[in-house]
């Protein structure tokens, strides 16, 4: 995608977020923030029992690309195995967004990213102690 493409899609998931609420039933929800804007976005999740990612939503008071970044990610990420998750890095999110608009403000960029990886890995710790206790 070009920068003109790029920033057509990241107005279109600020305007009309996809993924966007609370999941009631949550297997696990994370808050994150970034420091110094206040911004804040809380990610819900829900794994089926083959650990894909079954549901994943999410809830934001923070700037245009926060937010359209977490709607462009979860609209990927939908269905993927936690295990894939686990492995995802951080350039995953320049994939998705193109290195231009990463690197002007990478930490609106990756704050959807960044807690999500923290839900996931939140899930994965509880399920460890569930699985201890079996
Ligand atoms: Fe706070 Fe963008 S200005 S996340």
């Amino acid at each position: 995608m070009n920068q003109e493409q790029i920033l057509k899609l990241v107005l279109d998931h600020y305007e009309n977020p996809r993924n966007y609420g609370e999941i009631s039933d949550a297997d696990v929800i994370e808050e994150g923030g970034n420091p110094g804007c206040g911004d804040i976005l809380k990610i819900y999740l829900n794994v089926d029992s083959d650990n894909n990612v079954r549901d994943v939503s999410f809830s934001a008071d923070g700037c245009m690309l926060s937010q359209a970044g977490a709607s462009i990610l979860l609209e990927k990420i939908k269905g993927m195995k936690v295990s894939e998750l686990n492995d995802l890095s951080a350039e995953y999110v320049t994939e998705l967004l193109g290195k231009k608009m990463v690197s002007t403000r990478p930490q609106c960029a990756r704050l959807g990213f960044n807690t999500l990886k923290k839900a996931i890995s939140k899930f994965s710790q509880k399920e460890n102690i569930a699985n201890s206790n079996n």
